[in-house]
């Protein structure tokens, strides 16, 4: 079967009062319309076509390296004006299925389910909800057979009574659309085309409608304000949450953490309150992640500690590391492992081998540190000089006093050690003792000055 894909996201989306188009709103971290396309392609299709209208090029544009077919719906005449806008892209194809851009947490398994509930005639997804205000109503007959789709401004009042709503997402044999598409009127209440109509029309020629009613109705909610973006973003955290404790991660609180991206875990992962992922985030074994942590696109080895507030992002942590608490590891950090990072630390594009420690309040930049240096507190590496970035490199075994500024680009020996206090410009050579300071002095006869009196 030559399945196409059709979202209409050519809605204003007005409600949501921005100036961003709706269907460009995050949920999770990504655009809603990109979590519909990327649901479509996991079906497969042959193509995946996205009809847009208002504010179109910015959503071209954003979402321009997407493998879809954009078609233009210049002006926004109903649903099935927006469908009758891709005929011509979904020409020789089998059957196709109608979906959403701000319908963001539809399933691919409820898809492949509807397809083959539907066989050769038309099916839609359907839902019964306890309040079916503002939402198309599906009518069935005695035999319980669908046999049209009303909206609510058209409904009467018996037919608002029915519970049953029609979700919108539809799958329909090519074949027969281009017909039904031409014969559908926009003498209703909206003065739209309304690509409900079809069902009717369907019925009318013998073609069998199915109508699947499905459990899940939150898979089905569509977005109009941010409020209800709100929503289905908790919505899709707690589902998410709740895959993580299935795979074995202890979340202290599910309600509390938040993945924007995807997560990988090893065995006995922790995970305390308030951690924020972002982008492709690794933990190995036994990993623990203190409380308010933010983690973006970064590999966490096995045994890895992470105290509170931490912000890692880009960065390779190698096993049995200790982070934190308030530690900032920047993009292109590597720890090699075993590897002690304190508060108020911030590591940037360095790599750090096995054993060192950077326990307090310093700035490493540019750098490659050997085995087990001990950097002391405060020092930093003077990496940039106003126009370019320079190399700081630190020899196995040295240890830096406190309060060091290393002036890059320097080098300091194996073994060496800084005095603290010292303003390094010039190699250290290796196991000497390197310092730059006054020498410390005492004044004799030296008097602290007195208040004048007037
Ligand atoms: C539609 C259905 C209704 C269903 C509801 C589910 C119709 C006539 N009604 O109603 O039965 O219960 O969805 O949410 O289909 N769009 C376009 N071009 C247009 C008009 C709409 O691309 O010219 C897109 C919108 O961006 C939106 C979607 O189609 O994503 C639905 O349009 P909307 O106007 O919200 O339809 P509803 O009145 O909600
Ligand atoms: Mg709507």
């Amino acid at each position: 079967m030559k399945l196409g894909i059709v979202i209409l996201a050519a809605g204003q989306g007005s409600r949501m009062r921005s100036r961003l188009p709706k269907v460009l709103h995050p949920l999770a971290g990504k655009p809603l319309l990109k979590h519909v396309i990327d649901c479509a392609r996991q079906l497969e299709p042959e193509k995946v076509v996205v009809v847009y209208g208002h504010g179109g090029e910015t959503v071209r544009e954003s979402l321009d390296n997407e493998p879809v077919e954009w078609v233009e719906q210049a002006e926004q005449l109903g649903t099935g004006h927006a469908l009758a806008q891709t005929l011509a892209a979904t020409d020789g194809l089998d059957r196709v299925m109608v979906l959403y851009g701000d319908v963001p947490l539809i399933r691919p398994d409820t898809l492949r389910h509807l397809n083959e509930r539907t066989g050769q005639g038309v099916g839609i997804l359907t839902v019964e909800l306890p309040d079916p205000t503002g939402y198309g109503r599906i009518l069935r007959n005695d035999a319980r057979h669908v046999v049209r789709i009303v909206e609510q401004k058209d409904a009467s009042p018996e037919e608002l009574g029915v519970r049953e709503i029609n979700s919108g997402i539809m799958s329909i044999g090519r074949t027969s659309l281009t017909g039904w598409l031409d014969r559908i009127g926009n003498d209703n209440a909206q003065g739209e085309y309304y690509l409900t109509d079809i069902i009717g029309l369907a019925v009318g020629d013998g073609v069998p409608v199915e109508g699947v009613i499905i459990d899940n109705a939150t898979e089905l909610m569509g977005i109009n304000d941010r409020a209800q973006l709100a929503e289905l973003e908790r919505e899709y955290q707690r589902q998410g949450a709740l895959t993580l404790m299935r795979q074995g991660v202890s979340l202290l609180d599910p309600a509390r953490f938040d993945l924007r991206g995807r997560l990988h875990c090893g065995r006995d992962v922790t995970i305390d309150i308030n951690v924020l992922i972002e982008g492709e985030v690794t933990l190995g074994d036994d990993v623990r992640i203190g409380a308010n942590t933010v983690l973006r696109n970064s590999r966490i080895g096995d045994g890895v500690h992470i105290l509170e507030n931490c912000v890692i992002e880009d960065a390779a942590i190698g096993p049995d590391c200790r982070i934190g608490p308030f530690s900032r590891i920047r993009p292109g950090t590597e720890l090699a492992g075993s590897n002690h990072v304190g508060n108020f630390v911030e590591i940037k594009k360095s790599r750090v081998d096995e054993g060192s420690k950077i326990n307090h309040l310093s700035y490493v930049g540019d750098s490659i540190v050997g085995r087990k240096v001990n950097i002391g507190a405060g020092t930093i590496t003077c990496n940039y000089d106003g126009a370019n970035k320079h190399l700081t490199q630190i020899g196995d075994g040295a240890f830096i006093g406190s309060n060091t500024a290393l002036v890059a680009p320097v080098v300091v020996g194996q073994g060496a050690t800084i005095g603290a206090g010292s303003t390094i410009s010039k190699e250290a050579p290796e196991g000497r003792l390197t310092l730059s300071r006054a020498k410390q002095i005492t004044i004799e006869g030296w008097k602290r000055p007195l208040k004048e009196k007037k």
